[in-house]
């Protein structure tokens, strides 16, 4: 199947969707004619990514527990109903990013928040409608700070961590009723976040989110392609490389 049919009409809400990755995968979810809700706390960087009549915006914060039921009510109404979930807003922590024992506690607090708290929140306030119709998909944008101990990523790490555990515990109690989740790690990109936390690095050694949004969406759509639920950037690139491999032998 091509991306393009697989997405076409597609009911998508995509959590940071106004800088780095999330507004490439919107920005790609617009050709094939996939219905998108970006949610972000600020408009201003989604203009050039909601001009397709397809492509709403919703305003809201996901680590806030009081604008999470207006956040899913309004997506809802724009998309007329949910069929994947793209957990995706990220927060590293306060920059430069500090040892542990540094870590205020309302930092670690705010990085668990954004990133683990408030996709559990959405998920659960997204479930009942792709329970009702029986298929869902519902991708949590991890990293590879969910395996690796790195110094000064503690917090970030944790939270990435516990989202990889909580969607392989989702998928196992979901999967019965047609809904699958991902974790997928997307291997470094040059976002506005990776400079926050690493302000030297060489953008010569990042991925564009552009073509890691592209290529991701060919993985997610490929069934066939999932054996588990959580998969580092080499896994997954490398597990579609054999399946379109395998497709070209058949
Ligand atoms: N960049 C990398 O190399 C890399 C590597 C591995 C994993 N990741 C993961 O990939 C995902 C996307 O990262 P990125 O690099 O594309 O980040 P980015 O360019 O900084 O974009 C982050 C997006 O999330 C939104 N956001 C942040 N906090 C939010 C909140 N509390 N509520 C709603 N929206 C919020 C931001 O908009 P507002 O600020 O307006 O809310 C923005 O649209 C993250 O989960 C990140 O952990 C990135």
């Amino acid at each position: 199947m091509t991306a393009k049919s697989f997405w076409k009409n597609k009911r998508i809400v995509i959590t940071g969707g106004t800088s780095g990755l999330g507004k490439a995968l919107a920005t790609a979810l617009n050709e094939p004619g996939a219905k998108v809700v970006v949610v972000a706390r600020n408009k201003g960087a989604a203009r050039p990514v909601i001009q397709g009549p397809n492509i709403h915006f919703v305003q809201g914060d996901v680590s806030s527990k009081r604008q999470v039921h207006r956040i899913v009510a309004e997506a809802l109404a724009k998309l007329g109903g949910i069929d994947v979930l793209i957990n995706n807003a990220g927060y590293v922590g306060e920059t430069p990013l500090k040892l542990l024992v540094d870590t205020e506690c309302e930092d670690f607090e705010q990085v668990l928040a954004t990133n683990l708290v408030g996709p559990f929140r959405l998920t659960k306030a997204f479930l009942p409608g792709m329970i009702l119709q029986k298929k869902g998909i519902v991708i949590n944008i991890s990293s590879d700070a969910a395996i690796n101990a790195y110094a000064t990523w503690g917090g970030y790490s944790a939270s990435k961590a516990a989202l990889d555990h909580i969607s392989r515990i989702w998928n196992e109690e979901l999967s019965q009723h047609g809904i699958r989740f991902l974790a997928i790690d997307p291997g470094d990109m040059n976002t506005p976040m990776y400079f926050r936390a690493i302000p030297d690095a060489d953008p010569a050694d990042l991925n564009d989110p552009a073509d890691v949004a592209d290529q991701l969406l060919t993985f997610i759509e490929d069934k066939d392609l999932h054996t588990g639920v959580r998969y580092a950037g080499k896994e997954w690139r490398m597990t579609q490389q054999k399946g379109e491999l395998w497709k070209t032998l058949k």
